[in-house]
C-alpha cells in the first residue's frame, strides 16, 4: 500500500520523507491556508520534496476554466496530479486532461456512482472522504470496498486514494480492503508508528542493559 502524506506543510513532508515511508502528498485549500508562503512557491518546494505525485487542487467550477486553472497547476512540476471535485464540469475536464497526459485526482467523492464515473473520464486516482462519511454515520469502509471491488471488476487503472483519514485503524482497515493509497495526516502517521508495549520494551531493556556487566 502506498501512504501519501495529507499535509501542505513542508516540514511535516520533509519529516515523513525521512523516515523512507512518503509515496506522494495530498494537499487541498484549507490545507493550504495555513501555510505563510504563496500557494504556488509552497507547491513547488513541496514536489521538490516529494518522491511521488502531490496533489494541488484546482478552485475553478467551470470546465473550460479547470483545464486552464490544471494546465497552469500541471506546468509547476512534473509530480503534480491536479485534484478536481466530482461532478459533471469535472469529469468533461478530466476527460481533456486525461487526453492531454496530465494526472486527475478526483476529490470529494462519496459515493461509488461517482467513482466509477471518475476512472471512466480518465482519473488517474479518486479520493473517497471517509472520515467525512463517518462523520454523518454512513459506513465508509463499505464505500472503499465497493470501489475497490468495481475497480477490481473491470480492470480499472484508477488508483483509489482513501481520504480524509482520521485515526491507524482507518489506514489499517483500508489495506486490508486492498485500497491502493491511503493519505494520511502527519498526526495519525506519527500514531501508526507509535505502541505503549514498545516505549515499555525498550524502557525496560535500557533498564536491564544497565544490569549487565561490562
Ligand atoms: C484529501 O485529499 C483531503 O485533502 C483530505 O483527506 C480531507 O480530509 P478532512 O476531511 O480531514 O478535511
Amino acid at each position: 500500500m502506498k501512504l501519501f502524506l495529507d499535509s501542505a506543510n513542508l516540514e511535516e513532508i520533509r519529516e515523513v520523507a525521512g523516515w523512507g515511508v512518503l509515496d506522494g502528498v495530498t494537499t487541498n485549500p484549507s490545507l493550504c491556508s495555513k501555510e505563510n508562503v504563496t500557494f504556488e512557491d509552497n507547491i513547488r518546494a513541496i514536489c521538490a520534496l516529494t518522491p511521488g505525485p502531490v496533489s494541488a487542487e484546482c478552485v475553478s467550477l467551470r470546465a473550460e476554466e479547470i483545464v486552464v486553472e490544471a494546465r497552469a497547476l500541471a506546468k509547476i512540476a512534473p509530480n503534480i496530479a491536479v485534484k478536481i471535485p466530482v461532478g459533471l464540469e469535472g469529469l468533461k475536464a478530466t476527460k481533456t486532461l486525461h487526453g492531454e497526459g496530465i494526472a486527475v485526482n478526483m476529490t470529494l467523492v462519496f459515493s461509488s456512482g461517482q467513482a466509477l464515473l471518475a476512472a471512466k473520464a480518465g482519473a488517474r486516482f479518486v479520493s473517497p472522504f471517509i472520515g467525512r462519511l463517518d462523520d454523518v454515520s454512513e459506513d465508509s469502509m463499505a464505500l472503499i470496498e465497493e470501489i475497490v471491488t468495481i475497480f477490481e471488476n473491470y480492470g480499472l487503472e484508477t488508483e483509489v486514494i482513501v481520504a480524509s483519514v482520521r485515526h491507524p485503524r482507518h489506514v489499517i482497515e483500508a489495506a486490508l480492503i486492498g485500497a491502493h493509497i491511503a493519505t494520511v495526516p502527519y498526526a495519525v502517521m506519527q500514531k501508526l508508528v507509535k505502541h505503549p508495549l514498545t516505549d515499555i520494551g525498550i524502557e525496560r531493556f535500557l533498564a536491564d542493559w544497565g544490569k549487565v556487566k561490562k
